[in-house]
Order: C-alpha cells, then structure tokens, then sequence
C-alpha cells in the first residue's frame, strides 16, 4: 500500500520560499515532524529546477529519505531553457520520456525511487501499451514503486488501466471552494468507483480563495463565518471543507510557511458538519442546491 499523507506538501511554488539549501534541509525535518510525509513534484517545477534543488537539501541529511513519500510526474513539456530542445509546448507520455523523465528525477531528487509517478496531462497521442511497458520496467528496476495519473477524466483511468499491470492508485485532480466541479462532474465518484486516491491540487484556489476579488466576497464572507464558528482559520475550514468529502481527498497544498503548514495539519481534526458543509459549497457555486 501506498501511505500518503492527507496533506501533501506540493513544491510547484517552491522557488518563492526563499530557502536556500541548509534551511530547506532543516525545513523538510520540521514539516516530517508535523506528519506530513508526502512531498509532491514534478520534472517541469520551477523551470525544471525544483527537484534538483530539493535533491540538493536532502543529500544533506539522506536519512530523512526514508521518512517521506516521494511522488513526481511526467508528460508536460514546456519551453524553457531548463528544458532544451523544446520549441513548443506539448505533452509527451510515449515510453522513451517516460523512462528518461524518470532517470533525471531521480538523478535531481538524490533518490533511488520514487514513491509515486503520476502522468501529469492526458497526452491525446498517448498509446497505452507504451505506458504498460515502460511501468513495467520501472516497476522491475525498483525505481517506481506505486504509480497514478493527473487531470485524467474517468473514461481515460478505464482505457489506461485496461492494459496496466500496476493498479493506478492516485488521480490528482483540481479540487477546491474555488473550483468545486469535481464534486458534481463524476471525478470524485470515478475514484470512488475506480479505488484511487483524489488529490486536490490547489486546494486553496492557488490562494485565490483569499485574493480581494469582488465576485468571491460571498465565499470570503461564508468562509469567515464557517471559521469563527469552529475557531479556526478561514484556510483550515477550505482544507476541511476537502478533507470531508467520503472520496478520500488528500490536499496537496503550496505554501512553504511553516504556520500554515501546522495550520493545514490542525484542519484534519475539524469536522464540519453537512450544514456548513453546503452553506460552503453555496457559496462557491453562488447558489443553494434545488
Ligand atoms: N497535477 C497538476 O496538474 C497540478 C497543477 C497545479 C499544482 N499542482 C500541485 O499542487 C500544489 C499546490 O498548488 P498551489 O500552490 O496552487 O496550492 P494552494 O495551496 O491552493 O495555493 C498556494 C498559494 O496560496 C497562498 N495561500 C495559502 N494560504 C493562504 C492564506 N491563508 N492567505 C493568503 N494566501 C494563502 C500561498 O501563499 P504563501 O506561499 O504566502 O503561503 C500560495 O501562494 C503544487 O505545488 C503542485 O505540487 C499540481
């Protein structure tokens, strides 16, 4: 089985955190402390830098490998120096990049494994069987241990797993007060009725949930409310918010400060009940359910 915790911590914005590489070594201890162990990456973060620069604070104390789940992907190429060759913008799940994604991973991260791969976009020109073979092999080699994809629609989790050896275990979807559509649109029961993990990425709307934006200022207000009524922080209550749904949901989070961090953790232990719950999700769709 494949232990995720139920806040992740996601490293997309990791080069905004202002943490050079002995405070990042210092700042993953803490956060393992907190008992958030799953650490979620991907190749093209921070213009393909992000995972080396991690892998760069982890060489510093390798112990604390064994404490975390490492989780990457694969499949987004975008243009950017860190990644040459590439003149346009595309997505690219054949097996020659999936097995040569995973090798620079793993080379960046200082691991010999990752815990999880997910394939990052549904790539349209995607054949199957290639994904069947390279898992198979990266599965073999001990370099990929449970395996999952991302933004994938229920129809394509079927086709894919079809052919699959593996079980895809995770889909990491965007979930949020923010963009609450998962709830209603057949992903969140896909998972149910597939057995994989939802992880919500952006659960806090990319901090969008707390941007002075005239047209969320009923979901601001409501989830002001919905906090002073469990005395917790309007941020708790939108993790809670995710954290109650029966699907599962882990909510990979964004930020690097460590109050928040602690904050996410005390959100596991908030039960909203079904009134708040939907006061929440109306005011999010901006309006009561028939
Ligand atoms: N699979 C995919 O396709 C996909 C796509 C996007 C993201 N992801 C994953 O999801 C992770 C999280 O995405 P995200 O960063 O958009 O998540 P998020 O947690 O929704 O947003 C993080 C942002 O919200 C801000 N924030 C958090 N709490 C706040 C508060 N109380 N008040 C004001 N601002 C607040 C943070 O600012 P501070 O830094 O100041 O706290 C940060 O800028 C990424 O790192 C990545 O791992 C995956």
């Amino acid at each position: 089985m494949l232990p995720l915790s139920p806040i992740t911590v996601g490293f997309m914005r990791m080069g905004q955190w202002g943490l050079n590489r002995a405070a990042l070594r210092d700042w993953i201890g803490t956060v393992l402390d907190l008992g958030i162990t799953s650490f979620d990456h991907a190749d093209v973060y921070g213009d393909y830098g992000v995972e080396d620069a991690f892998g760069e604070a982890l060489a510093l104390q390798p112990a604390q490998r064994d404490r975390m789940q490492l989780i990457s992907k694969v499949g987004v190429q975008r243009v950017s120096p860190g990644n040459p060759g590439v003149w346009h913008m595309h997505y690219d799940l054949s097996g020659a990049h999936i097995l040569a994604t995973v090798e620079a991973s793993l080379r960046k991260l200082r691991t010999d494994r990752l815990d999880l791969l997910l394939l990052h976009r549904p790539d349209p020109l995607m054949r199957a069987e290639e994904v069947a073979d390279a898992f198979d092999r990266l599965q073999a080699a001990g370099k990929v241990l449970h395996f999952g994809v991302s933004n994938f629609a229920a129809s394509r989790v079927r086709a894919l797993q079809r052919v699959l050896a593996q079980p895809l275990l995770v889909n990491q979807v965007e979930i949020s007060l923010e963009r609450p559509d998962a709830i209603w649109d057949g992903t969140l029961d896909s998972c149910q009725e597939l057995g994989l993990t939802p992880m919500a990425w952006s659960p806090l709307g990319g901090g969008g949930l707390f941007r002075d934006d005239p047209a969320r200022a009923g979901l601001r207000q409501a989830l002001r409310e919905v906090a002073d009524a469990y005395g917790a922080a309007p941020d708790q209550i939108a993790l809670a918010w995710l954290l109650a749904h029966p699907a599962g949901i882990r909510c990979v989070v964004g930020t690097g400060r460590l109050d928040r961090l602690r904050g996410a953790v005390h959100a596991q232990s908030i039960q909203l009940d079904r009134q708040n719950w939907y006061k929440l999700l109306a005011a999010a769709e901006g309006r009561q359910v028939p």
